[in-house]
């Protein structure tokens, strides 16, 4: 190739190039701010923006508007068909948690505000249903484990408890042990359990998962190790397995990994950004069969949830 091929090919590599930071930059802009409109709108207390003031309630009837370009008319949210506080949160989280990268260069998690971690653990809390849903049916005894008076489940990395109350809440037998080790969501934690109607069967213990030290008590243990550094979960894992009942079943949640190549990028920079540990399917089955676990397998979930691998302790 000559050099002015070269240059030439180097000229049309710049422009594609070009051409694709401005379309990321666009379709970035685009989602930050259709996630903002419908977080916006799915947030609204019930009643709508009729009795907000001034700029507020413009923002409101400009963010419908965008919903409704979209084919998502707000009636949508207004129904019962859909929980559209978790969607709220959901749609929140993302963007919380990105300006706390940006805005501090430290961790997500110690630096978030307190609506960044709250929203977190409201979207979390959609997990609990989709679970009992979806997993138990898959999960061989426990629903008669869970359903037994005196039944116990650890909700490792509980953070603001959302989850671990929305267990408590489908299971009325259920004790949940929610352990941390941020004070400040624990703080969260308990003021929320205060005015939840299921809050005295939510335990709060700020605990590393590494240093956990119960002995064959819990029906279940769910594990996300996205947000659990990696030190900490392999050192938790054999722990976590040691305070199952025989019979008793760990979840542990992880990132899609493998799947597409920008999902796959994305995913381990949102689990870096966590302070967590990026696992992928065989990894993490992997884990658990070395801590003893049995009928260890990755079940599907829909498509945008984690992956999540499961595994039993023996009975014998
Ligand atoms: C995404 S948050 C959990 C959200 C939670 N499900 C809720 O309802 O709020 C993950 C939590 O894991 C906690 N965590 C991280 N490492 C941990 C460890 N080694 N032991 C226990 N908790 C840990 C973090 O402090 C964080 O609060």
């Amino acid at each position: 190739m000559t050099i002015t091929q070269q240059r030439d090919r180097s000229a049309s590599d710049d422009r594609a190039h070009l051409s694709r930071l401005h379309q990321i930059l666009s379709t970035g802009d685009r989602a930050a701010w259709t996630t903002a409109a419908l977080a916006l709108v799915a947030g609204e207390p019930d009643g709508g923006s009729r009795d907000v003031p001034g700029a507020r309630r413009d923002r409101r009837v400009a963010a419908r508007s965008v919903l409704d370009s979209l084919g998502i008319p707000s009636e949508l949210l207004e129904g019962g068909s859909v929980d559209r506080h978790g969607v709220a949160a959901q749609a929140a989280a993302p963007l919380l948690q990105a300006s706390a990268v940006l805005g501090s260069g430290a961790e997500v998690w110690l630096d978030q505000p307190d609506e960044a971690i709250l929203a977190q653990g409201r979207a979390s809390a959609q997990g609990a249903a989709a679970f009992a849903e979806l997993g138990l049916p898959m999960l061989a005894g426990l629903a008669d484990l869970l359903t037994t008076p005196g039944a116990r489940m650890l909700d490792v990395g509980t953070g603001v408890a959302a989850l671990a109350a929305g267990y408590a809440e489908l299971f009325p037998e259920l004790t949940v042990v929610g352990i941390d080790v941020l004070p400040r969501v624990l703080e969260l934690a308990e003021r929320l359990l205060e005015s939840s109607p299921v809050g005295d069967r939510v335990v709060l213990r700020r605990q590393d998962v590494a240093e956990l030290a119960d002995d064959a008590c819990f029906a279940l243990a769910w594990l996300p190790a996205p947000f659990v550094p990696e030190a900490a979960l392999r050192a938790g894992v054999p722990r976590v397995v040691r305070a199952l009942v025989p019979g008793g079943w760990v979840t542990m949640g992880h990132g899609k990994l493998g799947d597409d190549p920008v999902d796959e990028a994305l995913t381990r920079f949102k689990t870096v950004c966590y302070g967590g540990t990026p696992l992928n399917d065989e990894e993490a089955q992997r884990l658990l069969r070395e801590a003893g676990l049995v009928d260890v397998t990755t079940v599907p979930t829909p498509p945008h949830a984690p992956a999540v691998t499961i595994g039993r302790r023996p009975t014998d």
